[in-house]
């Protein structure tokens, strides 16, 4: 079988990472009789340096006309890289919320899991740690406070800016689907976190997940505020499942999540509309302080290949063997600076995915 993946390297560690996730995936594909055929696409810093543009048509087109999107990371460092010059409709993250929205890519699936090999680098105490958490976060994507009307303004010499959270019943309603769905794969519980005692999107949210919840008599529904949420995840992550939120609190949140599993460099994600297509990214952003030194960690972009072998190709074997590859190499006792401690061997980013490529 052969497929097409649209590649978005992107800025910053965004090329070195996702040219390790393809290594990792050309050695599945020989293994498991199967070929990718990569088109590369540019977004982001990149795309603005060719075309001015973060994203352009012919990007979101060869985009939609493949079988799954793979990206690394956009962006740059806003002190210091001429994008954050432009508007900023036309700076590297708009490309992202762009390439988000015409796919319709809503569903955002993050899962923090700790490695029993990465006690060492989880930073809470091991009595909170116990066995180890394994939790995924749902983040709703294409709406929110990121596609909410926005505008600045100049009165009386006193600047304003105004951003505006909206959303509607449908757009809430397709998450919660997709979180039971999961939760019913899972562990049977979704942790449903809002802002209910002040805003009125989160009393909407909470209507709409209880609603939904009806369809689910076998899975537990907990409501949470957001607030509490940020400080459970460090007192007992144990105790999370699936977490259901909206677009800026899930962004907020699964950085919090990434840390108490190692580091962000650990945490993949799955973009997905209502069809098998999907967009695979790490959660993290494109570490311009580490960039082109050979010092990011790939395992998060890895990850995400194999949830794209799964999520959109069905190629549910080769994507066991990646993850079970990422678990020997930690076993193996390898580490990146990020997730480094005493007694592992530290390797850089090209290293960790030529140990892993072996492994599949
Ligand atoms: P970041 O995630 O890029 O970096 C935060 C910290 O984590 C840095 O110290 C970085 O070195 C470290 N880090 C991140 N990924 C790592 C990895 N794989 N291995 C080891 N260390 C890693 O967040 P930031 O510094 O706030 O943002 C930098 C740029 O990235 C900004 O332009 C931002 O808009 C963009 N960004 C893009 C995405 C994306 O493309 N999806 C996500 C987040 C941020
Ligand atoms: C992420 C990033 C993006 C977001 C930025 C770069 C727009 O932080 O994918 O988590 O906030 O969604
Ligand atoms: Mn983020």
């Amino acid at each position: 079988m052969s497929y097409n993946i649209a590649v978005i390297p992107g800025d910053g560690i965004g090329p070195e990472i996702v040219r390790e996730a393809q290594k990792v995936l050309d050695a599945a594909g020989k293994k498991y009789g199967f070929e990718l055929k990569y088109t590369e696409v540019l977004m982001g810093g990149a795309s603005i340096d060719v075309h001015g543009v973060p994203l352009t048509d012919e990007a979101i087109a060869t985009a939609k006309a493949s079988d799954a999107v793979l990206m690394g990371s956009i962006g740059g460092d806003a002190k210091t890289s001429p994008w954050y010059k432009l508007a900023p409709n036309l700076r590297p993250e708009a490309g992202l919320l762009k390439i988000r929205k015409e796919l319709n890519l809503f569903a955002n699936l993050r899962p923090a899991y700790l490695y029993e090999e990465l006690k060492e680098a989880c930073p809470l105490r091991d009595d909170i740690i116990g066995d180890g958490f394994d939790m995924m976060i749902m983040r709703e994507l294409t709406g929110g406070l990121y596609f909410g009307e926005r505008h600045t303004t100049e009165e009386n010499g006193v600047r304003k800016a105004v951003d505006t959270l909206s959303y509607d019943e449908n757009e809430i309603r397709r998450i919660a689907v997709r979180g039971f769905d999961i939760a019913r794969k899972r562990r049977h519980k979704v942790t449903s976190v809002d802002k209910a005692n002040v805003l009125d999107s989160s009393r909407l949210w909470r209507s709409v997940v209880e609603d939904v919840a009806k369809d689910y008599p076998d899975v537990t529904l907990e409501h949470m505020l957001v607030d509490n949420c940020a400080m459970q995840l460090v007192r007992d992550p144990k105790q999370f499942d699936v977490i259901l939120t909206e677009n800026m609190f899930g962004d907020i949140l699964s950085d919090e999540a990434s840390m108490v599993t190692g580091s962000i460099g650990m945490l993949s994600s799955a973009s997905l509309n209502e069809t098998k297509f999907g967009l695979y990214e790490p959660s993290h952003g494109s570490a311009p302080d580490i960039a082109g030194k050979d010092l990011a960690n790939p395992i998060a972009t890895i990850l995400s290949a194999a949830m794209m072998l799964r999520f959109s190709l069905d190629l549910d074997e080769a994507a066991d063997a990646i993850e079970a590859a990422v678990k020997q190499v930690l076993k193996d006792g390898y580490r990146t600076g990020d997730i480094m401690s005493e007694g592992c061997t530290k390797v850089g980013t090209v290293q960790m995915g030529d140990l892993i490529a072996e492994r599949v």
